[in-house]
């Protein structure tokens, strides 16, 4: 009874005081502070993992990528090692983190000089178990940093992948995962994930992986295994379980530094996820068994290529870049038609010039769209009489005769300064991989055999079966050229140049892809040939092709961040594009050969290059 009494009185006396100091502030004025707004929350902290080793072929472009990030640098620390190189790759990382000290919250450097190389090891593509080792002990270590400096997030990038997309940050971490892989893009439909795994923890092919690959699904998926670049979310509890090294105890897979973090993932019941949202970035091809320190620089070139069709990536401007020799293959000439007003086109095409090595002159086309009638009639410029598209069955178009007037000007070039033989390209073309050597090896045996050529085919569209051109006796890699459209790139001799010219073509034009038909006499409408005599021009083409358009439809999110991104936007005639060019699509040809496992069905080229001049 008395407890009760005396909690019941201290409740009251609580209450005396409660309304006193109630009455109180209504008497007294206080001076409240007025009411600020919060500031926003800073970022979460990052850290970036970066393990390099012989990358100097791809430190400038992969830095270049990781410094576009938008993200503020105040909130990332960088976690750089590197070990074995035989190459440039320690003095360049040392430059750039030198800089990189000064604008990122922290920097750890863990340089390597000696041993340039393992002792057991036979190539860049060989891992002898002291290499994963080495590989998944420098994992563990960034983890760990990352750990003991309390990053909120690691993010692990191989040294030759780009990230190009530079929100990669922000939206892998709106994902809300523990362990998640932004999809990289590479050619033969390669990425940085698997949607099946073996029980023995190796790569299984799924249904599930393509429709995944080609953006045909979009969104995050959960997958057994992401590598070469992934994000991992440290402020989840079950990442304490996470190592690279030692491997779980109960690892009994082979020994790969994928695989034994995909086992620790599994084993500690995080899952690994693969997002394809939006485009991200890329990632080289691997490499066979047998392929050295050369094919992986080449590799590379093409990944760099790639990424430019559609991005912008320029190389980081704190590390030295050895400028690589350019030449022309043994053309007199390369000569690149473009546009003056296409200047994103223009500087595409040079910087992948420049990054395969090879030297070109730029042609000033001819801009269809600013020809006048008077300039036509005084040009001399007649249509073929009875020329009409054979889809469409329009008439022909201002852009053709520009494009006409532009190849026309090459071969008037090479005529008037006595250019034996040129490689003539148009500015939207893609390259295939090791576009360089390959054509430098077909010259080569092309002049081995002595074969006698005005025109070779580097990158056209085949109208009718491959079965119906014959492969050039004494080479594996070209054929006799039948019936094509496009004229992408073509090496053309002086005799070449010699009879389009002869030819006269002003006065009965007709799209330039079709008159090099005629004139190699296997256009298959004779009333287009009976207006020209000779066609005598001595036409091949390299087999597979080595250039491609560079853009193509069906592909989901393709044009989202390009600015070319419908080809009659601006400066063609729109009204007939439509349906000639989904129809001028032969199906076997609409497809571009991604790689020899890939059949992506629906690509149709959406740019025929002729009509883009
Ligand atoms: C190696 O890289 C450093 C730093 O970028 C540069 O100063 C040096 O010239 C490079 N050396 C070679 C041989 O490329
Ligand atoms: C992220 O996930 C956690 C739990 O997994 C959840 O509590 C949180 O609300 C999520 N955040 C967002 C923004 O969805
Ligand atoms: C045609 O174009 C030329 C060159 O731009 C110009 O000088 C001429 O006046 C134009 N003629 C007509 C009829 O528009
Ligand atoms: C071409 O396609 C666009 C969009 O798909 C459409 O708006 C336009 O009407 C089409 N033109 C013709 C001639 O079919």
């Amino acid at each position: 009874m008395l407890d009760a009494g005396v909690v019941r009185f201290s409740v009251l006396r609580a209450l005396v005081t409660a309304l006193l100091l109630c009455g109180l502030s209504d008497t007294v004025t206080l001076e409240l502070e007025p009411t600020r707004q919060e500031s926003p929350l800073m970022k979460p902290k990052v850290m970036i993992a970066i393990l390099a080793r012989n990358a100097a072929h791809s430190l400038p472009y992969y830095l270049g990528c990781l410094e576009r990030l938008d993200y503020p640098k105040d909130r990332i620390a960088i976690w750089s090692a590197t070990d074995h190189n035989v190459d440039n790759t320690t003095a360049m990382l040392r430059e750039w983190l030198k800089v990189a000290q000064t604008r990122y919250h922290y920097v750890e450097w863990r340089p390597m000089e000696e041993p340039r190389a393992y002792t057991d090891e036979w190539g860049p593509k060989h891992w002898p178990p002291s290499r994963f080792i080495r590989v998944l002990k420098l994992r563990q270590a960034a983890l760990k940093a990352a750990r003991q400096r309390w990053a909120d997030y690691i993010l692990f990038v191989d040294s030759d992948n780009l990230l190009t997309n530079p929100r990669v940050l922000e939206l892998l971490m709106a994902e809300n995962r523990t362990l998640v892989a932004p999809m990289l893009e590479s050619q033969f439909l390669y990425s940085n994930f698997w949607c099946g795994i073996t029980p023995q923890g190796y790569y299984k092919r799924t249904p599930d992986y393509q429709p995944i690959r080609e953006w045909k699904r979009l969104g995050c998926f959960s997958v057994p295994m992401i590598h070469s670049t992934f994000l991992l979310d440290l402020r989840r509890s079950s990442t304490r379980e996470l190592a690279f090294y030692p491997p779980h105890p109960d690892y009994s897979w082979a020994f790969d530094d994928i695989m034994v973090f995909a086992f620790s993932a599994h084993q500690a019941g995080v899952q690994m996820n693969v997002c394809n949202r939006e485009h991200y970035g890329f990632l080289p091809a691997p490499l066979k068994a047998h392929q050295n320190v050369e094919d992986e620089v080449e590799s590379f070139t093409h990944t760099i290529t790639e990424a430019l069709i559609n991005h912008r990536i320029e190389p980081s401007e704190l590390v030295f870049i050895p400028t690589k020799p350019q030449d022309t293959m043994g053309f007199d000439e390369i000569f690149l038609i473009n546009l003056k007003r296409r200047v994103d086109r223009r500087r595409r095409m040079l910087n992948s010039l420049a990054a395969l090595g090879l030297e070109a002159t730029l042609i000033n086309a001819v801009d269809g769209k600013a020809l006048n009638s008077s300039q036509l009639r005084t040009l001399g410029i007649d249509m073929m009489p009875d020329y009409r598209d054979p889809y469409s069955g329009r008439v022909l178009t201002r852009g053709e005769i520009g494009c006409f007037l532009s190849h026309h000007a090459t071969w008037t070039q090479m005529v008037e300064r006595d250019l034996q033989r040129v490689l003539v390209l148009e500015d939207d073309v893609r390259f295939e991989p090791l576009f360089k050597k390959r054509v430098q090896l077909i010259m080569e045996d092309v002049d081995k055999i002595q074969l006698d050529w005005d025109l070779i085919y580097v990158g056209r569209k085949r109208m009718q079966a491959a079965q119906a051109e014959m492969w050039v006796e004494g080479m594996d890699n070209l054929v006799e050229a039948g019936y094509s459209y496009w004229t992408l790139g073509y090496a053309l001799t002086l005799r070449g140049a010699r009879k389009l010219l002869s030819a006269q073509a002003f006065s009965r034009m007709l799209p330039v892809d079709e008159f090099l038909p005629i004139m190699f006499n296997k256009h298959p409408n004779t009333a287009y040939m009976s207006h020209f005599d000779p066609r005598d021009l001595r036409a091949f083409s390299v087999e597979p092709l080595l250039l491609y358009p560079t853009h193509y439809t069906g592909e989901p999110g393709y044009f989202s961040d390009t600015e070319t991104s419908t080809i009659w936007d601006d400066e063609h005639i729109t009204t007939d594009w439509n349906q000639t060019h989904t129809q001028k699509m032969s199906p076997q040809e609409s497809i571009r050969p991604i790689g020899q496992t890939s059949a992506t069905g629906d690509t149709a080229p959406s740019a025929a290059s002729r009509d883009e001049l």
